[in-house]
């Protein structure tokens, strides 16, 4: 079974572990689990044709992110049958598990189950709470479960067949990001370099304290949640004022969706 994950928070890599746990659990036909972390990096690979493949990527603006699509577009299946999951901030998911399964079909995989959980959004902070702690344990259970079906599925001797889910064709168009990065805070940081290691882009550099590229940051918010001083800190009138937002109009507790044929 492989793992293949862009996960800069953590969120959508929990979810995607425990639905594999979930595969796993208890069978005695148990999967080896290879994980492919895309996050940091791309793996060129080719998956065969009777490993089950789990894909898992978080929603940035309804859409896969950019710099997730650039990186499964190195993976190629050989009508592997596959896993599609997407993992989003409590707004919405609109059109990106329907563009994950475009592309791991592209790529040569069966999308023969999907869903879409929920996880913290990245920008939440204790001013900005935003579905905080998700995935939770009962999220985890879920995900758990849903493993166990698709372990069904696949004892169930048929032919795999795509499954359908929600979302609109042409997707959503890519939201244009604004020229603002995370920034440091010169008191606080202590310039262990964390942040530089844990950035997906690789935008963050240490000169004496670490400085942003704000053309290549993507808003993973990666460097925040991992500084261990607390040191990296959004703040920009556009991330508070969408914080705000966030928490106002979407503070309802949404819940996982399962789509399975
Ligand atoms: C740039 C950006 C855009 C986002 N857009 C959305 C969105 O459209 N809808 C939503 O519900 N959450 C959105 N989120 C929140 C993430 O989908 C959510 O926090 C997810 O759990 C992060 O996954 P990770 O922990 O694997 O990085 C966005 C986050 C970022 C950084």
């Amino acid at each position: 079974m492989q793992l293949i994950y862009f996960s800069p928070t953590h969120t959508t890599q929990k979810v995607v572990e425990a639905i594999a746990r979930g595969i796993n659990d208890g069978k005695a036909n148990h999967h080896h689990v290879v994980h492919r972390n895309l996050t940091l990096t791309s793996h060129e690979c080719e998956v065969p044709t009777d490993e089950i493949t789990l894909f898992g990527v978080p929603v940035y603006g309804g859409r896969v992110p950019a710099e997730a699509t650039r990186r499964l577009k190195q993976i190629k299946g050989n009508q592997t049958p596959a896993v599609v999951v997407v993992v989003y901030g409590n707004r919405a998911y609109e059109d990106a598990l329907l563009e994950l399964r475009d592309i791991v079909t592209e790529q040569g995989f069966v999308p023969i189950a999907a869903a879409a959980f929920i996880g913290e959004h990245s920008y939440t902070t204790s001013d900005y709470p935003i579905a905080p702690g998700r995935p939770d344990t009962e999220d985890l259970q879920k995900a758990a479960a849903f493993g166990a079906r698709i372990n069904e599925l696949l004892q169930e001797a048929k032919m795999l067949s795509p499954v359908a889910v929600p979302g609109n064709f042409p997707y959503k168009p890519l939201g244009q990001k604004p020229s603002i990065a995370p920034i440091t805070v010169a008191d606080k940081c202590d310039q262990c370099g964390i942040c530089v290691s844990v950035c997906p882009t690789g935008a963050i550099t240490l000169n004496d304290l670490p400085e942003t590229d704000a053309s290549a940051c993507i808003l993973c918010c990666a460097c925040i949640k991992e500084c261990p001083t607390d040191a990296r800190v959004n703040d920009s009138g556009f991330i508070k004022e969408k914080s705000q937002w966030l928490v106002d109009n979407y503070s309802e507790r949404k819940e996982p969706e399962i789509f399975v044929e």
